[in-house]
């Protein structure tokens, strides 16, 4: 039986993928950070599920080491959670350098700590990596520095381990666009964003999800990032 390890598997897209690996017949390990009403689905259908909140350097640590045990071989590796929260101007210096860390922490530490303890499973099963970063670590979001510079640092990261682990396992990644607006997304946010889309829509689940499929089964593709954004890289904002 195929594995696959997700990260932040409780909400939107990790749970989306969570549900489709299982359907696939993979085996479905899945890391989230708050108990949630869907977390029961999950585990109904028999996704492994372990808590742990990358922003807190125990937690990420007794997970990183908890992993190796829960599968010998690993067929894809999925790098999802996020911190999408934009930097606020009235912090502290101490506050400033906390927000960060988790930013980091989130976005570059847990991918960076997972693949070292995972490398060996990944291996075994010639497996690949999918990375989740975002159309911003190119073209930034003023207000979302911290978010866009880590997401930044990911990105680059994918390419280090493309190289470092070619020609056993791949790595690749995915730069969304408007996938999903967040609830607390109003209306004229959503407007300005699509008016700067020239495929002028909220992409959804499903273009990633087709992603995702085209790099686990293309065995030629490593180091590559595809953005999945209507187009909206085309345009400045
Ligand atoms: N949505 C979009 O339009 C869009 C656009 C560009 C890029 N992306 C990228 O695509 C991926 C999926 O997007 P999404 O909108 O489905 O993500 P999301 O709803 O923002 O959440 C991803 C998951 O990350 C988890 N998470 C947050 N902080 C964490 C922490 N400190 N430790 C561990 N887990 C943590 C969350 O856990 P909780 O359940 O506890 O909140 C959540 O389940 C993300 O990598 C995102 O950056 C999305």
């Amino acid at each position: 039986m195929k594995t696959v390890l997700i990260t932040g598997v409780g909400r939107r897209l990790g749970f989306f993928l969570a549900h489709q690996f299982v359907g696939l017949g993979y085996r479905v390990i899945g890391q989230y950070r708050s108990e949630r009403a869907e977390l029961a689905e999950l585990r109904d259908v028999g996704v492994t599920l372990i808590q742990a909140d990358f922003s807190q350097r125990d937690q990420l640590l007794s997970f990183v080491e908890r992993l190796p045990s829960e599968c010998e071989s690993l067929d894809v590796l999925i790098h999802n959670a996020s911190l999408f929260v934009s930097d606020e101007p009235s912090h502290s210096p101490a506050e400033q350098a906390s927000f960060f860390d988790a930013m980091y922490a989130v976005h570059m530490l847990a991918p960076k700590l997972i693949n070292e303890c995972m490398y060996p499973a990944l291996r075994k099963a010639k497996g690949c990596v999918v990375v989740m970063s975002d159309i911003y670590a190119h073209q930034p979001h003023a207000k979302f520095r911290s978010y866009c510079a880590s997401k930044a640092g990911l990105a680059n990261m994918l390419k280090a381990y493309a190289c470092h682990w070619a020609p056993e396992v791949r790595v690749n990644g995915i730069e969304p666009g408007p996938m999903l607006f967040l609830e607390e997304h109003d209306q004229q946010h959503r407007d300005r964003v699509l008016a700067q889309t020239p495929l002028a829509k909220e992409g959804g689940i499903e273009p990633v999800w087709q992603t995702i499929k085209l790099l686990i089964n293309n065995e030629y593709l490593t180091g590559c990032s595809i953005k999945v954004d209507g187009g909206r890289s085309l345009t400045q904002w």
